[in-house]
Order: C-alpha cells, then structure tokens, then sequence
C-alpha cells in the first residue's frame, strides 16, 4: 500500500474506506473506484452489507445505553461520511445536551461532517488518527468542547480493523482508557474472520490500495482489545446479539458464527495511590 494514500485527502482514483463504507450502506457519497473496489470485498463475501447495518444498530443501541448509564460526551474516532442517525441525533434523544465529538483521518469525511454535523453548539468536528491517540486526546479544541474530568464514551467502531498490528492497537486502546477518568466507557466493533477465513487474504488484497489497510483477525485477537474494562452484559459478541431490540431479528445472520463483534466496557476504578 502507499502509505501517502493513508487517510489524507481527496483522491478519486484510489477506493477510498469511508466511501466504501457508504456504498455498503447504500449512499450516494462513494464514486466508481469505491463501487468497484467494494463489489470486489462483496465477492468474498457477500454479506457485508447486512454486517455494516448491524453495526449502525449497533452504535444506536451502544449511544442509548450510554446515555442510560450517564453519559453526556462522546467522542466518535473513525466518525465515517455522515449517514442516518449519527452519534449526536441518537444522544439527543436520550441524553438532551449531551456534547458529541467527531473525529476522522480523511480530509472528505471531515468537510462532509463539517457540512451536515457540525450544526449545533453540541458537535464539533476534530482532525485526528487514532494511530496517535494522545494527539486527540491533547487537541485543545476537543479539550475545550469535552471536559476530561468527566466521564467520556470513545466510540471506536469499525475502525481498529484499519490498524495494523504494527501500529499495536491493543496499545493505542489501553493508552486511550488510561487517559480516561473512571465511569468513561469505551465501544468497539470489529469485523472478525472466524467464518470465513478463505476470504480474508482477497479482502486484505482488495484494501491494500485503498485509504485504509483492512486487517483481516480472528475473534481471539478482538476480544483483548477489551482488556481493562469492565465489559457491559452481554460481553464481546456478535453485533445482533448486543442487547437487542425486541423486534431485532436478521434471518441471515442468527446461523452464522462470529463475524463482527462488539461490545462496551466501562473503566474502572483505580486503585488508590495508583
Ligand atoms: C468503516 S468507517 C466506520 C464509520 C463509523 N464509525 C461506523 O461504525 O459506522 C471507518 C472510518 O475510520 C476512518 N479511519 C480509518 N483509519 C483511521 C485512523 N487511523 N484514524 C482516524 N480515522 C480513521 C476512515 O476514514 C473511515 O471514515
């Protein structure tokens, strides 16, 4: 991959991850290198665009629930294209006043955001690479927008599968839940290859020119990710089986094994004098 094609700006000629993604969800925000690179992903693997929907589920069961436990800042990294019911309008809901922060490494995802996100006091919209955490957490103008003394949700779904070993993302998490106050949470979702690991190397190849490397794991290297914290019922688990609504049904997936998990874990206490 070239590694100036990761994140940055616009480039029509390279598939670009956050408009695959949009493709996937059935927007309009993607061009035809994103629809031939993603029609591509979906002959490996078909059923890609249901997983991406859960995970949009997901995220609004996930912001509800945090609302619930008293959450009233989040803090979005790997935000995407703006789609329908973004983390803010889902906190608006359920936490009225709540203070959303947006945070991508691609140049169009954030003047997208800018455009259709960042339309109230509530939100702001931050540059920032989750593959150096501290920066974010240091940018005096999410500090200014989020107070750090309180607890916050980081939400970093559908994103560290973009980071590579190399990079240490179990390193990148625990350095974020560390400069978390106790009471902060952190939700992660993660494709994971357990069902179809024939697939994954053709997937990998597919990313491997586009603005994100795809990295392609099994469940056993996504759930340490979660080291740290203390996990929400009902655990790491496949999307649809995150706390579920009571009409939650997705035919297709209910037979599968795991192939996107996810979960919420809350940091904890420390212990005194640490
Ligand atoms: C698949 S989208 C996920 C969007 C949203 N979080 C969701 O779950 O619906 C992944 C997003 O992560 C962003 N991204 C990838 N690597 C990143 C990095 N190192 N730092 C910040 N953003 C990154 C991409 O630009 C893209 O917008």
């Amino acid at each position: 991959m070239n590694p100036a094609a990761i994140g940055g700006g616009f480039n029509p000629n390279i598939p670009n991850a956050a408009r695959m993604y949009d493709y996937f969800l059935g927007g309009k925000d993607n061009l035809p290198v994103d629809r031939e690179a993603a029609q591509q992903v979906l002959r490996y693997v078909p059923e890609v665009p249901i997983g991406i929907r859960e995970n949009r589920g997901f995220l609004q069961r996930a912001v509800r629930y945090l609302a619930g436990q008293g959450i009233r800042q989040f803090l979005d990294i790997g935000a995407g294209l703006p789609t329908q019911r973004n983390v803010h309008q889902v906190a608006a809901e359920y936490a009225p006043g709540a203070r959303t922060v947006y945070v991508d490494n691609d140049l169009q995802v954030l003047a997208h955001a800018r455009a259709l996100l960042q339309d109230s006091p509530l939100v702001l919209v931050a540059e920032g690479d989750l593959r150096r955490p501290e920066e974010i957490m240091r940018d005096p103008d999410i500090r200014r927008h989020l107070d750090f003394d309180q607890p916050i949700a980081v939400l970093l779904l559908a994103i560290v599968h973009f980071i590579p070993d190399s990079d240490d993302p179990k390193g990148i998490i625990a350095r974020i839940r560390d400069s978390l106050v106790p009471g902060s949470h952190i939700a992660l979702s993660h494709v994971v290859i357990d069902e179809r690991p024939q697939a994954a190397p053709g997937v990998e190849r597919v990313y491997q020119s586009a603005s994100a490397p795809f990295v392609a794991r099994m469940s056993d290297q996504v759930t340490p990710f979660f080291d740290g914290l203390e996990l929400a019922d009902p655990g790491v688990v496949n999307l649809h089986e995150w706390r579920p609504d009571i009409h939650h049904f997705t035919p297709r997936l209910e037979q599968v094994g795991a192939y996107f998990l996810c979960g919420v874990g809350r940091v904890p206490e420390r212990p005194s004098g640490s």
